[in-house]
């Protein structure tokens, strides 16, 4: 029988250049989208997917992660004083259940594959889940619960999420090189890191959402760095599909990178305006202010 994925890796040890000033005190995992930080959009996506237990691989200056995740009884007795119980319930919903959270210290940024390493004890020998949470998607069904859902047709393997981008744009991503392709289900040959267009065997983009096999452990403890320095989790998984199936999946979905100041702006507003209680003032603003450009 295929073994259930129950639990999720949630790398948030990176220090977040490129959102500097607003990422020197506070962790990019913690900007939010509209009312909710980007973190807790992440967690809600492993839970919809049937995610039980959630990793986090921290670092210096991340422990406000840990406290959004925990009780917070000062303000729920003045919510429950107020009578707002609408927000009471909603905060109180959004904490995983105690004893399935676990903080996981990534002493240096050593890079993404060295933070996912970090996790190997507490993951053992299942496969596991990992959710770049600046990397966010809006869609219908969340993108984890239809990844698992292909992992349930392809009976198993490893599976990350794939999107086209423009060819020029291909030195911005990891980029896979497509096998077999039914227009969802792309079998993956190889992958590369940021490409220059010349050299990029497609177009078809890695974007922070995986499913892996436990194997993937054994390569990260060896890995040797890779681009920056960094021990890149791109690196390993080029390894890990000599020997393991791989797929990539086309989600529906369109994805944000939240990393990046335009994107994460672009965030803001198109989840603003799938909001119904603020949809018609935002365009409203976004009319009144396009109109003076
Ligand atoms: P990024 O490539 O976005 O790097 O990491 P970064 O350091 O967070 O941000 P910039 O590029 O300097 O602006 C992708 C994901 O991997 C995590 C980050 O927290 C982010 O979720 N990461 C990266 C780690 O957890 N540890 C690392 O050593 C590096």
């Amino acid at each position: 029988m295929l073994q259930k994925v129950r639990k999720a890796v949630f790398p948030v040890g990176g220090l977040g250049t490129r959102f500097l000033p607003a990422t020197k005190a506070m962790p990019k995992e913690m900007l939010p989208v509209v009312d909710k930080p980007l973190i807790q959009y992440a967690v809600d996506e492993a839970r919809e997917a049937g995610i039980e237990e959630f990793v986090f691989v921290t670092g210096r200056g991340k422990v406000i992660i840990e406290d959004h995740f925990d009780r917070s009884y000062e303000l729920e007795s003045v919510l429950r004083e107020r009578g707002k119980s609408d927000i009471l319930d909603e905060l109180q919903n959004s904490l995983p259940k105690t004893g399935t959270v676990a903080y996981i210290r990534q002493q240096e940024p050593e890079g993404l594959g060295h933070a996912v390493w970090c996790a190997k004890r507490y993951i053992g020998d299942e496969p596991f889940a990992v959710i770049l949470a600046d990397d966010l998607i809006l869609s219908d069904k969340p993108c984890l619960a239809q990844m698992m859902e292909a992992r349930e047709e392809l009976g198993g393997g490893n599976i990350l999420a794939a999107m086209e981008v423009s060819p020029e744009h291909t030195s911005r991503y990891g980029i896979l090189k497509p096998g077999y392709d039914n227009g969802k289900i792309i079998e993956v040959k190889h992958l590369v890191e940021k490409p220059e267009p010349k050299d990029a065997p497609s177009n078809l983009a890695v974007i922070g959402r995986y499913i892996l096999e436990p194997s993937v452990f054994d390569i990260l403890e060896n890995q040797t760095r890779g681009a920056g320095n960094e021990i890149q989790l791109t690196d390993a998984l080029c390894s890990l599909l000599k020997n393991s199936p791989f797929y990539g999946l086309r989600f529906d979905g369109t994805r944000f990178d939240c990393g990046d100041k335009i994107g994460f702006l672009h965030a803001n507003i198109a989840f603003a305006l799938k909001r119904d209680d603020m949809n018609q003032a935002v365009a409203d603003i976004i009319r009144e202010i396009s109109s003076d450009l």
